[in-house]
């Protein structure tokens, strides 16, 4: 069916970090493809995306690194928004849900749900940390998993065994903010009912999606609504955040559901401002339904619920909206067999690619595409990353091209033959058969979200123009019978101008460089073009000059070996902390030089040291800190003699929380080294320092 207008977004990414090959393969280059694809053919599309700029991932990242959020939101908006545009993601409009117009949007959708009564207000119990004065929403707890026991869960969900999660179900719940356990508060929230919208739900997604919406995205819903939904808060108690545009509601923002996705809204409103656009029409249900617009939302597996049943359900309940007609979200990429992390930095990072590969951007593009995560998890590699250049790219593709190029030049001197005796040329017919054969698949396989397979098809028609110029053999043809070249060098000159247009959707970087080869205007072409079906069906019009020269522009060099080394090296620099077999434990998690400011080290001077009765690993202390004589209590029986330790200097963390060890109040902590048997060996400063010199 063709729709008027097309509306296409894709998840806003946070804007904490930069992005890496794994958010491209989810929600940007699937959606980069298609929206390629709907232009080519003249679509009425938006594509809009932009910053999420909000959250808790955004306000502890800050506080982490001793900075305000705006700093971390204003860093990334523009890393993310520029490695984007140099990557060739080609959205309409990239917009931060911290612009007013955006906040704007979102009261205004909670204000209209509010107004028509559907929250539900509740006072309930929450996590609070006292030596902070804050309630501690989601991420802002950490705990043991009451379902895998897994001991770093966070309060909104287990990244072990996937459950999302109430902080309140955590055991031995902490707050990540002072490491202390947080005490019960009552706070009021308001709830939306979905268990309300449940029938609304059953019929618009379970019935009216099943066989459409593709089987991983259509099972994880129906699954969450077989379990029955449950009324969800709207709001947090957080600093940072769109308000909660009520009154008496201060320290209180809208939550995730009614922030992120409604900067597709906002996002489309601030396109429309800028380019004389009405909004509405990309949005909002027309009078006549055949004058919709098609809403699709691309997105990683991760974001499913939010955007199949959550968002429908706040589209369906404010009214006048449209819900997304498809959701056709990735599962998650590998690399090189591990899981990417942000944390551990393994990972590759988009703007690195881009520095460390220029002019290389249609290939990750293309290895991406091969390899993309449509129905299960993918594993990207170098190794494959190069095959696909070398074996594809280059070998099929940029070989076809250049081969025809030097050809004509050679034969006609780059002047297109006229294609004479082409309606004969039974081989020349087959093989433009074949080419709209694969053209067709292309255009049905885009339709559908099958963007590997698009992209094997496009691969396809440089295949078959291959094999053609191997069959019709020009080369010794142009000998005996000139004028039977004509037809055969015409139909690859026609295939290559196939191959030009379809490049606009696969390899954006590419076309024009293809077009320059023809020397035609890239602009001109569109689908009907590659699909002939604009009108007399050249492409490559006859008595046409094409590029001329000995050195024409090879379209994709061969990558060597040394260069993926570098790149397998360099995973391996950053992954090898936590590869079994070291004898070392992994690098703990990062801190920042605040944290670790936060920790008064000085040399101190033991004066006297002597065993703890009845505790064989203990030994105690009297430590001259320079600032006090304090006892001290470590664990090093094992491994010193008291006396063997007395007048010897050592460092002394002194600001470390005084705990009484088997009666003895231990003031501090002397830091010996530990060797990977676990044996303890003493550091003492290389010269004769004073008592009480700081160590930092
Ligand atoms: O999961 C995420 O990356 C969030 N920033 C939400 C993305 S979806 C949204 F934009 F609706
Ligand atoms: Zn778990």
């Amino acid at each position: 069916m063709e729709y008027k207008r097309y509306t296409i977004t894709s998840a806003l990414p946070y804007a904490n970090g930069p992005l890496h090959i794994g958010h491209i393969a989810g929600a940007y280059l699937p959606a980069d493809l298609y929206v390629r694809y709907l232009r080519l053919r003249g679509r009425d599309v938006v594509w809009v995306c932009g910053s999420d700029e909000h959250g808790a991932a955004i306000t502890l990242r800050a506080k982490k690194e001793g900075i305000s959020p705006r700093e971390i939101i204003d860093r990334y908006h523009t890393l993310n928004q520029e490695t984007f545009a140099r990557f060739g993601i080609s959205f309409d409009y990239y917009h931060r849900t911290s612009e007013p117009l955006h906040h704007e949007t979102s009261q205004g959708f909670f204000t209209t749900l509010y107004e028509k009564g559907e929250f539900i207000e509740q006072t309930t119990e929450q996590f609070f940390d006292e030596e902070y004065q804050q309630f501690l929403a989601d991420r802002y707890v950490m705990g043991t998993c009451p379902v895998c026991s897994y001991e770093a869960a966070y309060g909104d969900q287990c990244e072990k065994c996937g459950s999302s999660l109430n902080p309140t179900d955590l055991i031995n719940p902490v707050s990540t903010l002072s490491g202390k356990t947080p005490v019960l508060r009552e706070t009021r929230h308001w709830y939306l009912p979905l268990d309300k919208y449940q029938p609304w739900l059953e019929e618009w997604l379970l019935e009216g999606k099943k066989g459409i919406w593709k089987n991983n995205v259509y099972g994880q819903c129906s699954s969450w609504l077989k379990a029955g939904l449950q009324p969800r808060s709207m709001t947090r108690d957080l600093d940072w955040g769109v308000d909660v545009p009520l009154p008496d509601t201060e320290g209180k923002k809208l939550y995730v559901w009614l922030d992120a996705p409604i900067g597709y809204v906002s996002s489309t409103r601030q396109w429309a401002l800028e380019n004389g656009k009405d909004w509405e029409l990309y949005w909002k249900e027309q009078a006549d339904p055949a004058d919709n617009s098609r809403l699709i939302h691309f997105i990683g597996k991760d974001n499913i619920v939010f955007h199949c049943i959550i968002f429908p359900a706040i589209l369906h309940t404010h009214g006048g909206y449209l819900v997304p007609d498809n959701v056709p979200a990735n599962e998650f990429l590998n690399l090189e067999g591990d899981k990417m992390s942000t944390s551990r930095n393994y990972a590759v990072w988009l703007h690195e690619f881009l520095d460390e590969f220029p002019g290389k951007e249609d290939v990750l593009r293309y290895a991406l595409c091969a390899i993309m995560p449509e129905n299960k998890d993918a594993d990207f590699t170098w190794k494959d990353f190069q095959a696909r250049n070398n074996n594809e790219l280059a070998a099929i593709l940029g070989n076809f091209v250049n081969r025809v190029m030097v050809l004509t030049n050679k034969f006609f001197d780059g002047v297109v033959p006229e294609p004479v005796g082409i309606r004969e040329h039974t081989s020349a017919i087959a093989a433009y058969q074949e080419v709209q054969g694969h053209i067709a698949k292309i255009e049905e396989a885009l339709e559908n979200f099958r963007f590997r397979d698009a992209q094997a098809e496009f691969i396809n028609i440089a295949r078959v123009g291959n094999r053609f110029l191997t069959e019709q053999e020009p080369w010794k043809k142009i000998k005996t019978d000139p004028e039977a070249v004509k037809p055969v060098m015409w139909s690859c000159l026609e295939i290559i101008g196939a191959i030009a247009t379809l490049s606009k959707i696969f390899l954006p970087f590419t076309a024009p460089r293809i077009f320059d080869l023809l020397q035609l205007d890239p602009e001109r072409y569109t689908w009907d073009h590659a699909a002939g079906k604009a009108g007399d069906g050249f492409l490559v019009p006859p008595g046409h000059q094409i590029k001329t020269g000995k050195n024409l522009p090879v379209l994709f060099e061969q990558i060597p070996d040394e260069v993926i080394q570098v790149q397998l090296d360099k995973l391996a620099a950053t992954h090898a902390p936590a590869s079994e077999g070291s004898a070392w434990p992994p690098v703990k998690e990062e801190i920042s030089f605040d944290d670790f400011q936060k920790m008064d080290i000085r040399i101190g001077t033991i004066l006297e040291a002597q065993k703890v009765p009845k505790a064989d690993k203990l030994l105690q202390f009297k430590v001259d800190t320079g600032v006090d004589v304090r006892t001290i209590v470590s664990g090093v029986a094992k491994y010193f003699a008291p006396e063997d330790l007395v007048g010897k200097q050592v460092p002394v963390l002194i600001n470390l929380a005084p705990r009484k060890i088997r009666g003895v109040v231990s003031q501090g902590m002397i830091l010996f080294a530990e060797g990977s048997d676990g044996h303890l060996y003493r550091m003492s400063p290389a010269q004769e320092t004073e008592s009480g010199a700081a160590v930092n």
